[in-house]
């Protein structure tokens, strides 16, 4: 069918919406060579308009005034695309009938959610839909999960082209990082954490390792992530925690599965932050730890939770022009070979802007133009990054979204 636009940007006036508006207009101005059209979409056509001259987009740019909260006009605007790319969370609130919608209307779609349980639920009611219709879904197109799923893949073909064998374990270990956190990511937070309280299984399905693996899908040797300080002697340093491991691992491990286990069926990643080898290696560790464990703990009891959300960022608001622009990430990767242990190789992925916010724009808006543009191994389903747009965004993130993987010898 004739598509009226091919990418559908949904949610262009939220935080991060708008930086992915910012990367389009950079990279994919009208007349662009890949000839890749776009539209902003929004609740508000006031918002819209402003977002236009403030971003100064094209004056010809297409405006889709369309309400999570409204169907038929989440319909009408969705029918008219290609893809849809989504930032409209907390997605468990939001998102559901732009997913349901997008796997009937067979149109493509990415988004930035970290939210598994959702995930979970929107693969169990409509992997059969997006197959049928032919539409493409893929979760997790930010710095959730994107350096993991890929840095992996990047990983396992290197150690495939040098020794003819895939990694039996892959380590992500984060090791610098320069960022703020916004308002509509917290509210992810706080809106995961209230929909558990009314559904404490919840937890459960959160703290499984396989959580996102197909049905009847091979459960491997993987334990729960880490919580507290380890000594970590392949890297010997100190790792504490990552905060989003919880997400990125069970992502890579679906990725595995949906591949059809080309990195085995007992392959093994985890994902931790790296610290310095000494004692203040482990004091580092340790307060890391505890940070986090407090943070957890606080989210799960109302009236914690309520102190947090009054002192901490509101939706729409996130880190300045100058923390985007100025921040960084740089993450280090350790791929095992099964049997040799010389034959280990390392691997480095480096961001040029910080990872959640001005990173992750520009990392959703590739997904976005890949899946309109680029030839893809797989039909529609719900997919992961790496097991339908492997190969493009290995391409696609260095030149134009700032994000590069390296082998360091
Ligand atoms: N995975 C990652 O790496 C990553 C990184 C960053 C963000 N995120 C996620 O991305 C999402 C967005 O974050 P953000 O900071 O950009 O949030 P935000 O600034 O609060 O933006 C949310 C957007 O949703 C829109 N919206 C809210 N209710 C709507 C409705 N009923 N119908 C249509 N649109 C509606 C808002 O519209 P208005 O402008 O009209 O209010 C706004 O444009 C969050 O879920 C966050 O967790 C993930």
């Amino acid at each position: 069918m004739q598509k009226e636009f091919d990418i559908l940007v949904f949610g262009a006036t939220g935080f991060t919406g708008r930086l992915v508006a910012r990367h389009l207009k950079k990279r994919y101005a009208e007349g662009n060579t890949s000839n890749t059209t776009w539209a902003v979409a929004g609740r508000s056509l006031d918002k819209l308009q402003q977002l236009v001259k403030t971003e100064q987009l094209p004056p010809s740019i297409s405006l889709q005034v369309a309400d999570s909260n409204l169907p038929e006009t989440l319909a009408e605007a969705i029918s008219k695309a290609r893809v849809v790319l989504t930032t409209v969370g907390p997605y468990a609130r939001y998102g559901s009938d732009v997913v349901r919608l997008c796997a009937e209307l067979g149109v493509h779609y990415c988004d930035l959610t970290g939210e598994v349980h959702w995930m979970r639920r929107m693969i169990d009611q409509h992997q059969h839909t997006a197959e049928r219709s032919g539409a493409r879904i893929v979760h997790t197109c930010g710095f959730d999960s994107i350096p993991s799923d890929l840095g992996v893949l990047f990983m396992q073909k290197l150690m495939q082209e040098r020794h003819g064998i895939a990694a039996c374990h892959v380590k992500y270990r984060g090791s610098d990082f320069k960022g703020g956190f916004s308002g509509g990511t917290l509210d992810s937070m706080w809106s995961m954490a209230e929909l558990a309280e009314r559904d404490p299984a919840l937890w459960k399905l959160i703290a499984d390792p396989y959580a996102l693996d197909p049905e009847g899908g091979h459960r491997g040797q993987d334990g729960p992530d880490h919580t507290t300080p380890e000594f970590d002697p392949d890297f010997n340093a100190w790792v504490a925690p990552f905060v989003m491991a919880g997400i990125n691992t069970r992502v890579v491990r679906r990725s595995n599965a949906l591949m059809g286990y080309p990195w085995g069926r007992n392959f093994r990643y985890d994902e931790a932050t790296l610290m310095p080898s000494g004692p203040f290696g482990f004091v580092g560790a340790a307060a890391m730890a505890v940070g986090f464990g407090t943070m957890n703990a606080m989210t799960r009891v109302p009236p914690l939770r309520e102190l947090l959300q009054r002192v901490m960022p509101k939706p729409g608001e996130g880190p300045s022009e100058s923390q985007i622009e100025n921040g960084f990430f740089k993450i280090e990767l350790l791929a095992k070979h099964p049997t040799d242990a010389a034959k280990h190789l390392r691997g480095r992925i480096t961001g040029d802007k910080d990872p959640g916010y001005g990173s992750t724009s520009k990392m959703l808006a590739e997904c976005a133009v890949a899946l309109a543009r680029d030839e893809s191994p797989v039909g529609g389903g719900f997919w992961t990054p790496a097991s339908a747009l492997g190969e493009s965004l290995l391409e696609r993130l260095p030149a134009n979204a700032g994000v590069r993987f390296e082998v360091v010898s």
